[in-house]
């Protein structure tokens, strides 16, 4: 019997990589909304504010910044920002732990599905996603960019 090998990555790895190979939130519109003053979202902390008539999103400080990422989560609409924020494992060796993603992961507080805040990728799916905005902070203000 013999065994086939593949050299393609894991899943996991493909996973990551996508994460980790995402740009930065582009703004669709180009306008700034006031959403908060910087002073009021601490580290680890998330506001969620109402940019527009119905538009919620999520602005969180991760590692000193600020993201923004839509409050919809695209299995059943879920309010996406009030689930918790976690790490991930990293691929790795049998018997290894490898955080990843530390404090950005986000899972959704109905049925578990998981997001990167900072990119929007899905975890479980690297072709899911969920909207991402751009955050500029300006004298003290917080402004979300649509
Ligand atoms: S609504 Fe978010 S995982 Fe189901």
């Amino acid at each position: 019997m013999s065994y086939k090998t593949t050299t393609s990555p894991a899943p996991l790895d493909q996973a990551f990589d996508i994460i980790r190979r995402a740009g930065p939130a582009k703004a669709r519109e180009g306008i700034r909304v006031l959403v908060a003053r910087d002073v009021d979202i601490a580290e680890g902390a998330r506001l969620i504010v109402e940019p527009r008539p119905g538009l919620s999103v999520g602005v969180f400080r991760i590692d000193g910044s600020l993201r923004a990422i839509k409050n919809v989560c695209p299995h059943n609409g879920a309010p996406l920002c009030r689930g918790t924020l976690h790490a991930s494992h990293e691929p790795g060796e049998t018997r290894e732990f490898h955080p990843g993603l530390v404090g950005r992961v986000l899972r959704c507080p109905w049925h578990g599905w998981e997001f990167d805040v900072v990119t929007g990728k899905a975890l479980y799916d690297a072709k899911s996603r969920v909207a991402t905005y751009p955050v500029e902070v300006d004298d003290g203000s917080v402004y979300v960019v649509l």
